[in-house]
């Protein structure tokens, strides 16, 4: 980093100076490297110091892991700032001075009874708030009701439709809010290891450039076949009772790059005979990885089988999975076609609103929203997705086999799979 850093709060940026009034809600939004996440644990963290007994819940929508919150960003600001003295931090919260507390939690883990134990809290901290859903916001408003307690939401914008950007930037956003975009032009501590990543973004991913680093919203794929409005109409936060579920894997042809993952995704259909995505348990790593994770969703979800794109050999993509556990059903599907056309069934599938994701999933999400009825129209290889999609088209196998013309956009891995 070539430029020399201060402690003072918001240094980065003059904006900031906006949001150190009291507020009731402060909302930053903008792109990448803007400096929000610095700003509000600065924030946090000077609260803390200087009010006794000051308490705040820092949530995400879904955290599933300590490391994915802004625990270890709000520890080295304690250190930076020189208040290491004041602050004790334990394995799950960070005790503050006067009996306070910071605690980390996923929106996802809450129900409308639980999440009263923060009522007490001074400060809600939404980290990523573009995936908080209209449960969550709903839920979290009337539950921070502290006098002078204050909410604070800082997104990378996606869609004018997320539940955040429809409260604050929709048609009437709430009084008493501090409502801000800001960009990484702002930020004076841009560190020049982003600055690379911007100019190499900038002429190789031109299209979802403004996304990235100008906060504008993502570029909606001309003719998707998935939208954003299907998906979040749908969005359950609990799954029925099950009939069937499987397991997904769309194996990464290599592991060596950052792009590919291999997808493996968790889906059922309910007694309801309607479609659940439960899980999306993607990872890099070697195929033995890909087969162990699969084999642990397969157990946690006391699954039926395991679906599996066989593209790359199917004795090998078998014996992987071998190699961690026996007698586990193997159902292989084979990839003959471009990938939107085997998407589309199960794009008809969501779009006759009979496929519901419990919880939110962003990457998947992302994804299938880049389907398009001409091709994929992202970057990425869509491995979570697909992972996904061959679960949805084993499950609905009348869906994906009505029409005969269908049935050679598919391949006839296995007799009796839902190709055949
Ligand atoms: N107060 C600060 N002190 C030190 N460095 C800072 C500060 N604010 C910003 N920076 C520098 O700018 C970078 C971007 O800031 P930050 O991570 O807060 O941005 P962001 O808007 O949260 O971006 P993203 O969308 O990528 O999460 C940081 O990695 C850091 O190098
Ligand atoms: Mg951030």
């Amino acid at each position: 980093m070539g430029r020399k850093q201060g402690v003072k709060i918001g240094a980065a940026s003059d904006v900031f100076d906006d949001f150190m009034m009291p507020s009731r809600y402060k909302a930053m939004y903008g792109g990448r490297g803007s400096g929000k996440s610095h700003f509000f644990a600065e924030a946090l963290v000077a609260n803390a110091a200087t009010n006794q007994g000051f308490r705040a819940v820092c949530i995400r929508e879904v955290q599933k892991t300590l490391k994915e919150s802004a625990k270890r960003l709000i520890e080295d600001k304690i250190i930076k700032m020189g208040f290491s003295h004041l602050f004790e931090v334990l394995n799950d919260q960070i005790k503050t001075p006067g009996g306070g507390t910071i605690i980390f939690v996923g929106m996802q883990d809450h129900t409308a009874a639980s999440i009263t134990s923060l009522e007490g809290f001074n400060v809600v901290w939404c980290e990523e708030a573009q995936t908080l859903s209209a449960r969550s916001l709903e839920l979290l408003r009337p539950t921070i009701r502290a006098p002078g307690s204050e909410l604070w939401f800082g997104w990378n914008p996606r869609n004018a439709r997320d539940p955040v950007d429809l409260f604050f930037r929709g048609m009437n956003p709430p009084e008493n809010a501090i409502i801000r975009r800001i960009n990484y032009d702002e930020n004076k501590l841009f560190p020049d290891e982003l600055e690379e990543e911007r100019i190499h973004d900038k002429t190789s991913n031109p299209d979802r450039y403004d996304h990235i680093w100008n906060g504008g919203y993502e570029p909606q794929a001309i003719n998707a076949i998935f939208t954003r409005q299907m998906i979040h109409d749908a969005r359950r936060d609990v799954a029925p009772d099950l009939d069937r579920i499987l397991v997904g894997v769309d194996p990464a042809v290599t592991n060596t790059s950052n792009s590919d993952y291999h997808g493996v995704a968790v889906c059922a259909v309910g007694d309801d005979q309607r479609g659940y995505l439960l899980e999306d348990a993607s990872l890099h790593g070697s195929p033995h990885e890909w087969a162990t994770r699969a084999v642990a969703m397969y157990d946690k979800w006391e699954a039926d089988g395991i679906v599996v794109e066989i593209n790359q050999g199917g004795d090998m993509v078998k014996h992987t999975i071998e190699s961690v556990r026996k007698g586990i059903r193997i159902i292989e599907v084979r990839a003959t076609r471009g990938k939107h056309v085997r998407a589309e069934p199960t794009s008809a599938l969501y779009s006759l609103g009979r496929i519901s994701h419990v919880g939110t999933f962003p990457e998947l999400e992302d994804q299938l929203c880049k389907f398009t009825s001409s091709g994929y129209d992202g970057s990425d290889s869509p491995d979570r997705a697909e992972a996904a999609i061959w679960c949805f088209a084993e499950l609905f196998p009348k869906m994906t086999t009505a029409k005969s013309e269908q049935k050679e956009f598919y391949g006839h891995a296995t007799a009796g799979g839902w190709m055949g």
